[in-house]
């Protein structure tokens, strides 16, 4: 079940006794997008925007080139509503404090669901508290799903947004984009999608979807750290207030006021992360090239694989959906009493890197009534042979940590 080449990462090529199931908190990198930041230095190093001579529009090229191959790669036909940031957390907190600060007042109800990484839900909550808004918690099914009917009885009349991830971080679960779509449109609120660990694993679409605006980590999508962005819906954007302000945003600086650059540069002041988007540009072509259709159902059938020699291991308990159809490829469990941080440290001496912890949910691990997880999570680049190696590296935690009991 060999998809990505390995040779292709050079990290890992240079490893190859590391089974790396940890890409839901960041990926590796290929080398493709390693070369293409080396090359935009060596070739179109300047500052964007602010120079008359060639190289400035050089970058100036590369950074809008980048920008409208992402754009493409996520469904959107309008580049400049895409809007770089460092990443998810810095596009939720754009959105929350830009227009939420506008567009929410005393009153009105913000709705969030039980699976949000805290990105998704600390933004809201401190929102609501700032304004005097209701903020309001959808519940989960038992099996890890947002629950739909009472996702519809929260979206009253007096809401302004739903805000929601498309697929969960913790849990893998993957959720129904357009049905909350629709649920928050049919009473005129917006609703916000974080797509941190949708865009990496699934094709987007972004125009399709008619969601108000999705958020992105380009590092959990072979690209480099420090990038990613939020697309949103040209009308939105227009009607929102720029919340930082300084160089490349503005229109005209006045003594007494300013008015703003059009879009996307009304969001984002200061010099640009050129090799970043560049970057990011280089991982979506990747990806492009081996077709998000494919990717999906590698991370289907990996995931089925791993559930079902999980499954076999006495005491360990999955939590999430149950059919790998309806996760990503990401599946937290415990195995008996062992605390998830001790099971890692021991799954690492075998090079299994995965993740325990709370994993930025904990108003979803109190649900759960845990304290904490293991995480495995895959990407392109892993294989059977990784969830071997995370099956006997269990297999020998475990006997090695019951051994007296
Ligand atoms: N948000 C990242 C994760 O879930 C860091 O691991």
């Amino acid at each position: 079940m060999s998809f990505a080449p390995r040779s292709d990462f050079p990290l890992l090529a240079a490893q190859p006794s590391l089974f790396y199931l940890d890409s839901a908190a960041t990926s590796q990198k290929p080398r493709v997008v390693l070369d293409a930041i080396r090359n935009y230095y060596e070739t179109a190093n300047a500052n964007p925007h602010r120079g008359a001579y060639r190289l400035s529009g050089a970058a100036t090229e590369e950074y809008h080139g980048a920008r409208r191959e992402i754009a493409r790669f996520l469904g959107a036909a309008d580049a400049d509503t895409l809007i770089f940031t460092r990443g998810t957390t810095e596009s939720m907190n754009l959105l929350a404090t830009a227009w939420g600060k506008q567009h929410v007042h005393r009153g009105d109800r913000v709705v969030v669901t039980r699976l949000e990484h805290h990105a998704n839900f600390v933004p809201w909550q401190q929102l609501a508290r700032d304004v005097g808004a209701e903020f309001r918690i959808c519940e989960l099914t038992p099996d890890g799903h947002v629950d739909m009917d009472q996702l519809r009885l929260l979206v009253t009349a007096n809401t302004k947004v739903v805000a929601f991830g498309h697929v969960s971080n913790a849990l893998g679960t993957i959720n129904d984009v357009r049905e909350i779509v629709h649920i928050a449109h049919a009473i005129g609120a917006v609703a916000f999608c974080d797509g941190a660990q949708g865009a990496p694993h699934l094709r987007v679409g972004f125009d399709a979807l008619d969601v108000d605006a999705y958020a992105f980590s380009g590092h959990k999508m072979l690209g480099p750290m420090g990038i990613g962005g939020v697309i949103a819906k040209r009308a939105l954007l227009e009607a929102t207030h720029p919340y930082q302000f300084g160089g490349d945003m503005i229109e005209f600086v006045f003594d007494g006021d300013t008015t703003w650059n059009a879009l996307p540069h009304k969001f984002e002041a200061g010099t640009p992360n050129v090799e970043g988007a560049v970057g990011l540009a280089a991982a979506v072509r990747y990806l492009d090239g081996l077709g998000m259709d494919a990717v999906r159902a590698h991370e289907v059938a990996l995931t089925g694989y791993a559930l079902e020699q999980l499954a076999a291991i006495d005491g360990l308990q999955v939590y999430g959906p149950a059919g790998a159809e309806s996760r990503s490829g990401v599946v937290s469990f415990t195995l008996g009493d062992i605390h998830p941080h001790d099971l890692s440290t021991m799954l690492d001496v075998d090079g299994v890197c995965v993740r325990a912890g709370h994993h930025c949910a904990q108003p979803l691990m109190r649900a759960l009534h845990v304290a904490a997880t293991v995480r495995a999570s895959f990407y392109v680049y892993n294989t059977t042979t990784d969830v071997d190696a995370l099956v006997a590296s269990l297999q020998k935690a475990k006997a090695r940590f019951y051994a007296h009991a």
